[in-house]
């Protein structure tokens, strides 16, 4: 690394919190699947900024509509409208099960706002009774007050006492443990599709199926967190519809705005009018100068069938990193659903992103040990080739 990227490295950690354990890397521009540190040096990026760019940087129709909106209006107040947040909550709501839609700016404000969507349910049907959420073990949910109670592990609430009250975690694709939970004082059940944080494991379809019946017969709400498995992540424009099975409330986020701030609740039914004029809002939730661009995103992903081309890549994917499997006896699992597709190995994860960061591949760990992908949707087949050849010979 440059002796001038160095000195401005030791700028950044004295001027920013350490929230984050950051390599020493600044990334300057990125184009497609690639990106570039301030030395110049090229990366195939399986990171997208944590399941974000799922267009890949700076696409050239999500740049036109950022740059168009700029030079007519970036921002009004939610007391009025603007037409690229009416256009993107109509676009919403046409390729989705939901009747309506609450933007705000990140996975866990709309995850919080779910929250609190779920509780004004229950609160104005007069069930005061309810007043339980289940949630899952291994589930991650966002770092604000309710996404951390929500949160079914335990290290990212240590020093944050005391946790929001109401939330149960139970094993997760385990229904006897939910059977076990549900009854009458259940306002929501909130799980991820596929458990992005917690390892990378994706629920079983008749888990799912059963999941919906038990909160149909019991009167509670069933939540989807897609903050990270939505926008074509897993083959399909939402995961649940690879399930072929319908949430009543879901939280989407990272690639909506494919690297632009956003965050959204859809709903559909009575749980779409639970939030009303007072009891929920965001100052920048819905601003056109973000509404414009990630409206974009979702002609994109629809028009050129992005999710249908990841179905199809991740399967490629999956199936080089079976192959890989047979020949290293360090791999333990392959796991995963579209691009969203995780590797549990022997040994520490971290030491493996670390080689792969040396040799120019952006990859990402979650817990101990399991690498984590999460490319571009648009990543070709001959750089995933080439992060096969640099994982055989590491690991
Ligand atoms: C499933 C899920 N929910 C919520 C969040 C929190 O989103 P944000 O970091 O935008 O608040 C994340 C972030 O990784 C996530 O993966």
């Amino acid at each position: 690394m440059s002796e001038d990227q160095t000195k401005k490295i030791l700028q950044a950690d004295k001027a920013l919190m350490s929230t984050y354990g950051r390599f020493p890397i600044i990334f300057k521009n990125g184009k497609g699947a690639r990106i570039w540190d301030a030395d110049g040096k090229e990366y195939i990026d399986f990171f997208a900024g944590l399941a974000v760019n799922n267009l890949g940087h700076s696409h050239p129709r999500v740049v036109k509509a950022l740059t168009d909106q700029a030079e007519k209006l970036f921002h009004v107040t939610n007391l009025f409208y603007n037409q690229p947040m009416i256009d993107l909550a109509s676009k919403l709501v046409d390729v989705s099960f939901a009747d309506q839609v609450f933007f705000c700016n990140s996975g866990a404000e709309a995850n919080e706002g779910a929250i609190k969507l779920a509780k004004k349910f229950s609160f104005d049907k007069g069930d005061k009774k309810r007043n339980k959420i289940i949630t899952m073990e291994n589930s991650f949910h966002g770092r604000t007050a309710a996404g951390m109670a929500a949160t079914g592990q335990d290290k990212i609430k240590t020093g944050f006492a005391p946790i929001l009250d109401g939330f149960e975690h139970i094993p997760f694709n385990d229904i006897d443990a939910l059977k076990a939970k549900m009854d009458n004082t259940v306002t929501a059940v909130l799980l991820e599709p596929v458990q992005g944080e917690g390892g990378v494991t994706p629920a079983d379809k008749d888990y799912l199926v059963e999941v919906r019946k038990l909160c149909d017969a019991a009167g509670s709400l069933l939540i989807f967190d897609e903050v990270q498995t939505g926008i074509g992540r897993c083959g399909a424009l939402f995961a649940y519809e690879t399930f072929g099975v319908e949430p009543d409330v879901m939280t989407l986020a990272k690639a909506l705005g494919n690297g632009l701030p956003i965050g959204a609740i859809l709903a559909k039914g009575d749980a779409a009018k639970a939030l009303t004029p007072g009891s929920h809002g965001s100052t920048f939730g819905g601003t056109a100068i973000v509404s414009a661009p990630a409206l974009a995103v979702l002609d994109v992903m629809i028009e050129e069938k992005i999710p249908e081309k990841c179905a199809e890549t991740g399967k490629y994917f999956i199936e080089k990193l079976n192959l890989l499997k047979e020949k290293k006896d360090t791999i333990k699992q392959v796991r995963g659903l579209g691009l969203l597709i995780g590797l549990e190995i022997e040994g520490k994860a971290a030491d493996v992103v670390k080689q792969c960061l040396d040799r120019g591949f952006v990859i990402n760990a979650v817990q101990e040990n399991v690498l984590r992908f999460v490319p571009p949707l648009t990543i070709e087949k001959s750089d995933i080739d080439l992060l096969i050849d640099c994982l055989e010979d590491l690991l």
